[in-house]
Formats: structure tokens, C-alpha cells, sequence
């Protein structure tokens, strides 16, 4: 029944735009992206730096507005950040500072969304669950180490127990030990409170542990999404190719990744053909004279000409 559907979407994001004016023309932040995350998933959105993904978390939480499209969030029209968001949506940032108030006290950071809520809340509890000592609570935090932090960030995420948690490279600025910890805990969390986690990095190889479908982004679109293994194993856009012999192995670890091949083009560009034409190997003349359509016929869909898998 079409209201039982509807009811196991958690995030709907719908044909939704988001163009910045900037001197020398307009930026595409956001291009025609259509993403929905259902109850208790793990959705991974991944891609080069600049391709939209902080842009996306933005107009998730209601901070960017959308030039065009439609986003709801529990069955409720996201237009701004507005009272109660804390109850709808818990974020992580890369950057813990941006997630928490820097000259609060840790037990002040936690009991913060329950103050706003006008209820009380369990400090001990909530550091316990994200393997925080109790001792730490009047430490503040800066007397934390970076791991710390980010676990006293993912608490106050998840204070409030939101059927969403949004993570915008919450690893990045770690340790590679720490980034391990901090994953497990974001597995754990995801396992135990049942709630869905929109995951936005960069970094494949933690994707593929954390997320069960993965929408891959290249300037301001989705260009290709399906279930991360099938994804991983049968990639259908040259870009996601790339993107995954780009990306380090078990093996490689630590090191840095190989970029992708060729140059992002300059943001302002105002395309005709598909946008990855100028980088990819099986670009014809069609592909940078007409807009890249969707394919559904393979196993998941993917925006180009010439799919992997297709026999052309
Ligand atoms: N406030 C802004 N004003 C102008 N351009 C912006 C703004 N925010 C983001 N952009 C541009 O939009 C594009 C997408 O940025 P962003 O969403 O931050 O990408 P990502 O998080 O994937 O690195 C980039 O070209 C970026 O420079
Ligand atoms: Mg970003």
C-alpha cells in the first residue's frame, strides 16, 4: 500500500537544487538530486571535495535553501532549522568544534539539546554509550583528545534519540587508529538505537564497512546509487570506477590515495554534454553534447551515456 511506502521513507529528498551566485557566474551546488534514506539505513554519499555533500547535509538540516525541489524529514517539509530539530536530525561535523560549543563544559555540551527541549538528561548515560568516561564531564573541550571530542560530538547527536544522524567526514581529521573507534562506535549507535545515518565522506573503504547503499556525487549530482557491495563489485559509472582505483586498500592503507584522473572543471561551467565527459575514457562526441540520462536497465541505476556493463 502506497502510505505503507511512504512511512518506511525516513529522508526524501526530491529533485532539489541549490545554486550559489558567485563573482564570474553560478555555482550548481546541488543539481537535480534525488536521494531517499530509509528507516534504520545507512546511506553513504561520496565524491571529491567540492562535488555537493556539505551542501546536501545543509539543506538536510534546513541551513541551505534550495533553489528548487522538495526535502522531508519524517514526514515533514524541511524549510529551516526550527525548534525541536534536535529531536528530527542529530549531526556530526568533521570538525568536533563545529559540533560543540568550544568554552562549554562536556556536561554542558550533552545536556544542552535536553535544556532546549525543556527536559532533563542523563549525562552519564549518554557519555557511557559513546565510551566516554563520566569522569571527563567537567573537562572542557580542549582538554579532550581529538577522538574525544568527537565522541562528546556524536553524544549530543544522538542526546535525543533523532530517527536521523547526518556525519559530514566525522573521521577525517582523526588518527587512523582513532578513526577505527570512532566508526565502530557509529556502528554500534546505528545497531542499537535503530536510527538511519546519512554518511558523507570521501574515504570508500569505510563506507563500504559502515553502509548499506552509497549514492556517489560528482558535481552537485548523484551520478550513481545503489546498494554499497553492488556498487563496490559492479560500479556502472567510469567516475565510481575511478573513485574505487583511486581509493586506498587494506594494503595501502595510510597512504595517499591516487586522485582520479584529469581536473575537476571550474564550478561555473555551464555544461551542454554530461559533466564528466572531459575526464572520462569512454566519453564519445554524444557524451559532451547531450546531458547524461539514467540508465535503470543494470542492476542499479547510474546517470550516463555509456554504463560499464551496457555491451556498447
Ligand atoms: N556559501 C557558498 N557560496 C558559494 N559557493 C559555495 C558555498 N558553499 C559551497 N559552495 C560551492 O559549492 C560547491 C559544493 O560545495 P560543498 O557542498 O562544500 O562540497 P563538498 O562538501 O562535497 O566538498 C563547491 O563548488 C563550493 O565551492
Ligand atoms: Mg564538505
Amino acid at each position: 500500500m502506497k502510505t505503507e511506502i511512504a512511512s518506511d521513507v525516513l529522508l526524501d529528498v526530491q529533485n532539489a537544487n541549490v545554486r550559489f551566485d558567485v563573482g564570474g557566474g553560478q555555482i550548481r551546488a546541488l543539481d537535480d538530486v534525488t536521494i531517499q534514506l530509509k528507516r534504520g539505513e545507512a546511506l553513504a554519499v561520496v565524491g571529491e571535495s567540492g562535488c555537493g555533500k556539505t551542501t546536501l547535509a545543509r539543506v538536510v538540516l534546513g541551513l541551505q535553501t534550495t533553489t528548487s525541489g522538495a526535502v522531508t524529514l519524517d514526514g515533514q517539509p524541511v524549510v529551516s532549522p526550527k525548534a525541536g530539530q534536535a529531536k528530527r536530525v542529530g549531526m556530526v561535523w568533521q570538525d568536533p568544534f563545529a559540533s560543540i560549543e568550544p568554552l562549554w563544559k562536556i556536561r554542558r555540551i550533552l545536556d544542552e539539546p535536553f535544556r532546549l527541549n525543556g527536559m532533563t538528561g542523563d549525562i552519564e548515560k549518554i557519555m557511557n554509550e559513546v565510551g566516554l568516561d563520566p569522569k571527563l564531564a567537567d573537562r572542557f573541550p580542549h582538554e579532550l583528545s581529538g577522538g574525544q571530542r568527537q565522541r562528546a560530538a556524536i553524544g549530543r547527536a544522538i542526546a535525543l534519540r533523532p530517527p536521523l544522524i547526518i556525519c559530514d567526514e566525522p573521521t577525517a581529521a582523526l588518527d587512523l587508529s582513532i578513526q577505527a573507534q570512532i566508526l565502530n562506535l557509529l556502528k554500534d549507535i546505528q545497531r542499537d538505537t535503530g536510527c538511519s545515518l546519512l554518511y558523507i565522506s570521501h574515504d570508500l573503504l569505510t563506507v563500504r564497512y559502515l553502509c548499506d547503499r552509497i549514492a556517489v556525487m560528482y558535481m552537485g549530482q548523484v551520478v550513481e546509487t545503489g546498494p554499497t557491495e553492488d556498487v563496490f563489485t559492479n560500479p556502472r559509472h567510469p567516475y565510481t570506477k575511478s573513485l574505487l582505483e583511486s581509493a586506498p586498500s587494506l594494503e595501502t592503507l595510510g597512504q595517499l590515495p591516487n586522485p582520479v584522473e584529469g581536473e575537476i572543471p571550474d564550478p561555473k561551467v555551464v555544461f551542454t554534454g554530461c559533466k564528466f565527459a572531459s575526464r572520462c575514457p569512454k566519453a564519445t562526441e554524444h557524451c559532451k553534447s547531450h546531458p547524461a540520462p539514467w540508465d535503470e536497465r543494470g542492476s542499479h541505476p547510474v546517470l550516463c551515456h555509456f554504463p560499464l556493463d551496457s555491451a556498447t
